[in-house]
Order: structure tokens, then sequence, then C-alpha cells
């Protein structure tokens, strides 16, 4: 076989079948990867090659802007391969909202996952892990959600035919999402509970029921959302930007685009690694506060899981729920904190925190002047911001903001923001009466 899964931990090292469904080592514990044996595989000796694809782009493997780099996530055969067409994102250099950032003429790039068919990113994850769920005879399938996996997961299920249940923290999840889970047909189960809680249910209620995991501690849905690092690849005509960009939440992106680079470096596909800079909300900040404040690294996959355990006692010990407006990474407990570790080292990469109040001024620029997000996305643009302002990032460095979901996820936050007058970007509605005299001044008025 060209692929295996194995355990993230150096000290455990354990390695299994492809087949097996696990998510986690059995004998330890830790995360899995899936890992290949690159000597099996035919791997293009140029990234560019993978671009050729696009001329056959009647057949739907080179369509998908996943599959179309179908060798470097070879863990399955292409009968049991799900695709719904996800992936055809583009990279957008956008200078105003550079401008807005502190950067120079053409340095920003904005890749919009948004335009994906369920309108976020998890689709590059979920065409993978289903794929994987086929070839394994899954019949029924579940996650925990802040709303977009929720909604990427019923759409591909009912694609696939398999049965789905989501599980959402009651009045935690947008309504655009909501919406999505409900309209693809999942059983939704809303818990009286933030993310976390419904983290740590799905996984008990899966290994109970035998029901086939989505979360990104599933290895194989980090598998596709590798490719979106392929695709800015692509966008800059086959070269790396400086630095990558991406809010974090339950960490998933951002381990898989260090497994990305790092696999390319070492096949020999990328000269050098970009750095990636990882924004948190302010209100679910765990990830900045561990790494920060707590000196919390990689260390050759030697982490210190006492200063982990510690932290998560402490806010259990303060019945911390996390708050934040950009609801999809309203988490506190990450479970892809050792990958995203191990990512971060691999990156040379930083992480920040950024307040609800820079992420609607983010959000409201870009949809101004882009294609609009949802506020989570807008993170990766506050993100940069703040690390323009603190010299960290050269204005004329070449940077790739992941906008992980579109604009219309998240009705209720952008509609506030500007009706409420929250933020120097408000943009509200005029109400004038019905009358063409008073419509035409209000017109003129304006200038
Ligand atoms: N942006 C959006 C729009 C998201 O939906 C998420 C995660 C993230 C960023 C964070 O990505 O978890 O890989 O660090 N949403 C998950 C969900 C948790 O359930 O939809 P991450």
């Amino acid at each position: 076989m060209s692929a295996f899964q194995k355990c993230i931990n150096p000290q455990c090292g354990a390695e299994y079948e492809v087949s097996e469904v696990i998510f986690k080592c059995p004998k330890c514990g830790d995360l899995l990867d899936a890992q290949y044996n690159w000597d099996k595989i035919k791997v293009p000796g140029k990234l560019a090659k993978f671009g050729k694809r696009w001329a056959s782009r009647n057949e739907p493997m080179n369509l998908s802007g996943v599959w179309r780099f179908r060798e470097m996530l070879n863990f399955c055969d292409d009968q049991y391969k799900v695709t719904i067409g996800e992936g055809q994102t583009i990279l957008q250099s956008n200078d105003e909202v550079g401008k807005y950032a502190g950067m120079k003429a053409g340095r920003l790039f904005l890749q919009y996952e948004g335009l994906n068919p369920s309108g976020s990113f998890k689709d590059n994850g979920m065409t993978a892990a289903f794929s994987h769920a086929r070839m394994v005879g899954a019949k029924a399938s579940a996650c925990a959600s802040t709303g977009n996996t929720s909604a990427s997961v019923a759409l591909y299920a009912h694609s696939c035919g398999l049965k789905c249940t989501v599980f959402i923290g009651s009045g935690r999840i947008a309504f655009g999402k909501l919406s999505q889970s409900m309209d693809y047909g999942a059983q939704t189960i809303q818990i009286q509970g933030d993310f976390d809680d419904c983290m740590r249910q799905v996984q008990d209620v899966c290994s109970k029921l035998g029901l086939y995991l989505l979360n990104s501690l599933n290895p194989f849905r980090l598998e596709g959302q590798k490719t979106i690092m392929y695709r800015i690849i692509e966008g800059l005509g086959w070269e790396v930007p400086d630095w990558i960009i991406v809010p974090g939440g339950n960490l998933g992106n951002s381990s898989a685009f260090g497994k990305a680079f790092y696999e390319l470096k070492q096949l020999g596909l990328i000269k050098r690694i970009p750095r990636m800079a990882i924004i948190n909300a302010t209100g679910a900040w765990t990830l900045t506060d561990l790494v920060n404040n707590k000196k919390l690294v990689w260390n050759g996959g030697n982490v210190d899981n006492k200063i982990i355990s510690d932290y998560y006692d402490d806010l259990t010990a303060k019945n911390f729920s996390p708050h934040t407006c950009a609801s999809a990474i309203e988490i506190s407990r990450p479970v892809n904190l050792k990958k995203c570790l191990r990512a971060l080292d691999v990156c040379n990469g930083v992480v920040r925190a950024v307040s609800d109040a820079d992420i609607c001024d983010a959000k409201a620029i870009i949809g101004k002047y882009g294609l609009g997000c949802e506020p989570a996305s807008a993170a990766s643009v506050a993100g940069l911001k703040l690390l323009r302002a603190e010299g960290i990032i050269g204005d004329d460095e070449r940077v790739a903001c992941v906008l992980t979901g579109h604009a219309l996820k998240d009705p209720n936050v952008t509609v506030n923001y500007h009706k409420e007058k929250q933020g120097a970007f408000s943009n509200p509605p005029v109400e004038v009466p019905n009358n063409l005299d008073e419509i035409i001044k209000l017109i003129h008025s304006a200038g």
C-alpha cells in the first residue's frame, strides 16, 4: 500500500492501515496522520503539471480542485471518490484590502474558499473524508460543528447516500449554516452547551454507535485541506508566498497547511516554506495564550502535555466558555492543537488574537472591496493589519489570507454591524418617504 496512518507522537509512532477507522491512536491516544510511501506514488516532477489537468476538466477528478492534486493525497481508489465540484476557488489580488492592512500594492492576495459548494473551505476536507468513508463501507456519519462543518457534512452525506447526524451548540451557530444542515437533510442535534461540549459528545457517540466521524480529528479530511495551499501556489504562477494567514479554531486548516508545505519541500516541489500566521479571536484564544504566554512548543514532538492539561483544568474550574462574534472559531479546546504546534514549527509561524471589533471592521472592508466573507474569515485580514503594525510582516512581502467562509453564512453579524453603526465602515440603509423628490434629494445629498 502507498498510504498508511501513523501516530504523530514520535515516542509512539504506531502505524495502521488506511482501512482502519480509528481517528486517534489506539496505543497512546494521540492524533493520527495519513502518511505515504512516496516512492510508490508517481508524483509529477513539477507542480505546474497539476495545472495541465484543467484542460480536461470535463472529467470530475480533474474539475475538482482537490482531486486535481490526487497524487498528493493518494489513499483511496478512484471508485470510492466523492466529488461535487469542490475547490473551484480563486486567489484574488486585492490592493484596497491590502492598503487597509498596511501593504504595498500587489502584495496581498485573498484565497476565496467561500466559493465552495457549501460556501466554506470545509468541502476540501469532506470530499477526501467521505471518499475514505465510502472506502471503508461506512453507512452513517456524524460531526460536531460551529456550523460550516455541519453544512458541508450534510451536503456530502446526502450526495453519496450516507446518513448524517450533526451536533451544534444551542444558539451558537450562524443562521446561514443552520439553514444548510436542515435543508440538506441532516439530523441536527442542538446540545445545551458550546462547541467543545459537542466535540466531546460526538466522539463518544461515534465510538458507541460506530458512526464515521467527520471532524478534523479525521486525518483524511486534513489531506483534502492541503489542496488549499496548492491552489494558492497555483494562483501565484506556482510560486510560494512569503506568508499564509489563516483563522484558527479547531486548528485543522493550519495543521493541514503545515503538512502540505512540509511534504512539498520533502518532495523537492518547492524550494522554501512560507511563514504562517494563525489568528484567533480574543474571546477564544487558547492557542495564542498557550504559545505566546505559556511557551508551548512542538519540541520535536515532545510536547509538554502538562501545560495543556493544566490550562484545560483551569478553563473547567472557571467554567469558561469562549465568546466571539466570529462563531466559527468560538472554540477553547482545539482538537488539532498538537498538529498545529508542528505546523508552526515547520512554517516558523506566529500566533495572534484580534478583537471582535477589528474582525468586523476588516470584514466590512473585505465586503466593500472584495467578494465578502464571514466574520471568522476576516480575522485573517485583521491579523495581517496587526502583524503589519508590529512590523512582523513587511509591506512588500507577498501575503495570502485564507477567506474561509462565504459572506452569506452569517447575515446577522453583518446586518448588525451596518444597521447599528458598530464600526467605522458601517453602511446603514437610509429610510426615505415613498416620494420621488425625496428619493432624488437623498441620492444627491450622498454626493
Ligand atoms: N473559518 C471558518 C469559516 C470556519 O468555519 C472554521 C471552523 C474556521 C475558520 C477554523 O478552522 O478549525 O481548521 O482552525 N469551523 C469548524 C466548524 C470548527 O465546525 O465548522 P479550523
